[in-house]
C-alpha cells in the first residue's frame, strides 16, 4: 500500500444538491463528521499506512472526498475535470499540494470531458474499470489510457444513487467482486462477470450504506458500520480482517470510506 491523502472536515456540509443523496437542509454533525475522520485515520495508521493531510478549503465543502479529484499514477496526478462547477476547483488545490509537496506532474484532461479522479476508478494491478454515464465520461477514457499501462474498461452506471463506480463496485481479490447489481447494464454486468470467478451481491441494506465503498490494505477491509452481518461474514470468510468506521454523516453527501480515501 502506498500513502494516503485524508482532507479533515473542518469545512465539510451540505451546501448544494448534485447526487440524490445530498439535501441541503440536513446538516452536517461537525463533531460526528470529525469523530469518523479520527476513527478512519487511526485504523490507517494502526495499518502503517503513511497519512497525509491536506486542509479543507473554506468554499469547498465536498474536499473531503479527496479521492475524485483525480488520480495518481507514479508521479503523475491526471487532474479531475469535475461535471458541477461546485466541485470544480477541488483538483487544482489538490494538484498545487501533490506538487509541491511530492513533486508530482498534473495531466490534465481537455475541458469539457468530465472525469471524476478515482472515485470514477477501481483498480487492481492487472486492470482498471472506469464508471462512466453519471460523473466521468467514456470520452475521458483515451486521455487516462495515456499515462494507465493496465487496460481500462469502461462501465455505464445507470443508478442516479450510485454515480461514481467506487459507490457500487469494489474489486476484493482479484478473483472476486462486490457490487450493488442495479447500478449497472446488462452488458456492465457481464463484464464485470466476465473478470472474477466470484460476484458478491449485497443486499440493499448494504447498498443503503455504501457497502462498496470500501477500502482494503493487506488482508484489513475499511467500510461503513452498517453493513449487513450476512456480508461481514462473507468478507472474513474471504480473508478480511474487517474494520467499521461510522460514516453517516458523509453519507449526507453521498459518500463513504473509499471516498474519503486518495491513495498514491
Ligand atoms: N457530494 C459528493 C459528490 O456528489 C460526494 C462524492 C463521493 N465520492 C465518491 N468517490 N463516491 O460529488
Amino acid at each position: 500500500m502506498k500513502r494516503i491523502l485524508l482532507c479533515p472536515p473542518t469545512n465539510f456540509d451540505i451546501e448544494y444538491e448534485i447526487n440524490p443523496w445530498m439535501h441541503v437542509e440536513r446538516k452536517v454533525d461537525k463533531a460526528k463528521a470529525m469523530a469518523a475522520y479520527d476513527d478512519l485515520k487511526r485504523i490507517y495508521e494502526s495499518l502503517g499506512v503513511q497519512v497525509f493531510e491536506i486542509p479543507q478549503e473554506k468554499d469547498l465543502p465536498d474536499m473531503v472526498y479527496v479521492t475524485d479529484t483525480g488520480h495518481a499514477v507514479g508521479d503523475i496526478f491526471i487532474a479531475a475535470n469535475f461535471r458541477y462547477p461546485e466541485r470544480r476547483r477541488e483538483s487544482a488545490v489538490v494538484a498545487k499540494y501533490l506538487e509541491d509537496k511530492f513533486g508530482f506532474t498534473t495531466a490534465h484532461i481537455p475541458d469539457g470531458i468530465f472525469f471524476e479522479g478515482h472515485g470514477d476508478l477501481v483498480v487492481s494491478d492487472e486492470v482498471y474499470f472506469m464508471g462512466y454515464g453519471k460523473r466521468s465520461m467514456i470520452e475521458a477514457l483515451p486521455y487516462l489510457q495515456k499515462y494507465i499501462s493496465q487496460p481500462v474498461i469502461p462501465i455505464e452506471l445507470v443508478d442516479p444513487y450510485y454515480y461514481h463506480l467506487d459507490t457500487c463496485f469494489a474489486i476484493l481479490n482479484p478473483e472476486v467482486a462486490l457490487i450493488n447489481p442495479t447500478s449497472f447494464t446488462k452488458k456492465g454486468l457481464e463484464q464485470i462477470h466476465s473478470h472474477f470467478k466470484r460476484v458478491i451481491e449485497a443486499s440493499p441494506i448494504d447498498h443503503q450504506v455504501l457497502a462498496c465503498n470500501l477500502v482494503t490494505i493487506d488482508n484489513h477491509l475499511i467500510t461503513a458500520l452498517g453493513i449487513s452481518d450476512t456480508l461481514q461474514t462473507e468478507l472474513e470468510k474471504l480473508g478480511f480482517i474487517v474494520h467499521l468506521v461510522d460514516t453517516v454523516e458523509y453519507r449526507k453527501g453521498g459518500g463513504s470510506v473509499r471516498c474519503m480515501t486518495f491513495e498514491f
